[in-house]
């Protein structure tokens, strides 16, 4: 690979040892995609953050680590909130080890911003190189606003941070961009009445089929919150790290990618509206957990207008990130007062809070897909307003 000064310097231990070692892992990364050099990052988003997900080995890894960031670098959610988590049940051994991973990675700056969301909160435009992990994250800012990074794993992204550098392979060149597999929906007019759960529905049968391949769809007509849904659940139930929509996610305007959308030979996947109907469920729930992704204004704007006048009579979690949550209180104020709970920094995957919660209803795709696995949960698939409507037992 083609090094240049500052590559050299790291290498040679001249930053210190921890950023030499995160060197290494980057360039043995870089060897096994052929990355012919290394390019900067503008930002690093870093998962790995949950003590249920990363355990002892992990946190005992990190605190070996010294050194800090060297571009902006957020942490994607934690295993319960940083402040209120006596409040929820947390055990507090998990708790224990939980504040200890956090101060781990606050010493090594990176920003405890506890959100998988981080794109609500910073600037990211169009063409920035960035190494992001948390898959969600990575497929909205890959498809949705037209940035490049490649699904890091939890350290490759920490040595971006503390590095500013990554591989140049995969995502972050032009030419692996374009689509690999293409997606129909038999009844395009049925599309019209879809929320953000029908785009979650679809991404779990589109992602399966896809499996790392880069889909293109024709026929949908989503709203951000509805791409944001269908890219999570298409990272969860497949490994899709961008996707595209026609004339709707920026690239596809693109002279480039028109040529390859119109010229290339691809796969075509007609995907029925019953396939997507079958996946919703009853609203005989235990549980109500929404927000995975972490909710965005118009969603919390939209729960709140739900919930309003209304009581709910079952476990009702919502996650969304702190700096969310600090911008409006109004909204916040009203949907405490129907008695559901606003948790900010964790999620419902990542949190010991649904290890033990039944029947978890959810309008996301992701989370239905992660909580059998993860949480040993039964997830129910319902729209927001199912969801409202079950947590209330109406
Ligand atoms: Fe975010 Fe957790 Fe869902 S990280 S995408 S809320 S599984």
């Amino acid at each position: 690979m083609e090094l240049d000064k500052y590559d050299q310097a790291l290498l040679n231990g001249e930053y210190g040892e921890t950023k030499q070692k995160m060197m290494e892992i980057l360039l043995a990364l870089g060897k096994i995609y052929e990355a012919e050099k290394f390019i900067e990052v503008k930002s690093v988003q870093v998962s790995g953050a949950s003590f249920k997900t990363i355990g002892d080995a992990g946190l005992s890894w990190l605190n070996t680590l010294s050194g800090k960031a060297v571009v902006p670098s957020f942490l994607n959610p934690i295993g319960m909130p940083r402040d209120e988590w006596q409040n929820l049940g947390i055990p507090d051994d998990f708790a224990k080890k939980q504040l200890e991973v956090n101060a781990a990675y606050a010493r090594l700056g990176i920003r405890l911003t506890c959100t998988c969301t981080p794109y609500y909160f910073n600037i990211i435009e169009r063409g920035d190189h960035l190494a992001w992990s948390e898959s969600s994250a990575v497929s909205y800012v890959n498809s949705v606003l037209g940035a490049r990074t490649n699904r890091e794993g939890g350290p490759s992204a920490l040595a971006a941070a503390l590095t500013g550098k990554t591989p140049y392979y995969g995502l972050h060149i032009v030419k692996n961009r374009v689509p690999q597999i293409d997606f129909h929906i038999d009844d395009p007019a049925a599309t019209k009445s879809w929320t953000n759960a029908h785009y979650g529905a679809l991404g779990i049968i589109a992602g399966a089929i896809s499996g790392n391949r880069i889909p293109f769809f024709t026929d949908i007509r989503p709203n951000r919150d509805m791409l944001k849904s269908l890219g999570a659940a298409m990272a969860a139930s497949g490994a899709v790290a961008l996707y595209h929509v026609n004339e709707i996610t920026p690239e596809t305007r693109f002279p480039f990618f028109k040529k390859h959308i119109e010229e290339d030979d691809r796969e075509v996947v007609e995907i029925e509206v019953a396939e997507i109907e079958e996946l919703f469920g009853s609203l005989e729930a235990d549980v109500i957990a929404l927000g995975c992704p972490h909710l965005s204004e118009e969603e919390l704007e939209e729960l709140a207008s739900l919930l309003e006048n209304r009581r709910v009579v079952m476990p009702f979690y919502i996650f969304a990130a702190e700096e969310l949550r600090a911008k409006h209180p109004d909204l916040c104020n009203k949907i405490l007062s129907s008695g559901a709970k606003i948790v900010p920094d964790t999620c419902m995957v990542v949190s010991p809070l649904m290890d033990k919660a039944g029947v978890v209803m959810t309008n996301s795709g992701k989370a239905f897909t992660y909580l059998p696995g993860m949480c040993k949960a039964t997830p129910l698939l319902g729209t927001l307003e199912e969801c409202v409507r079950a947590g209330c037992g109406e």
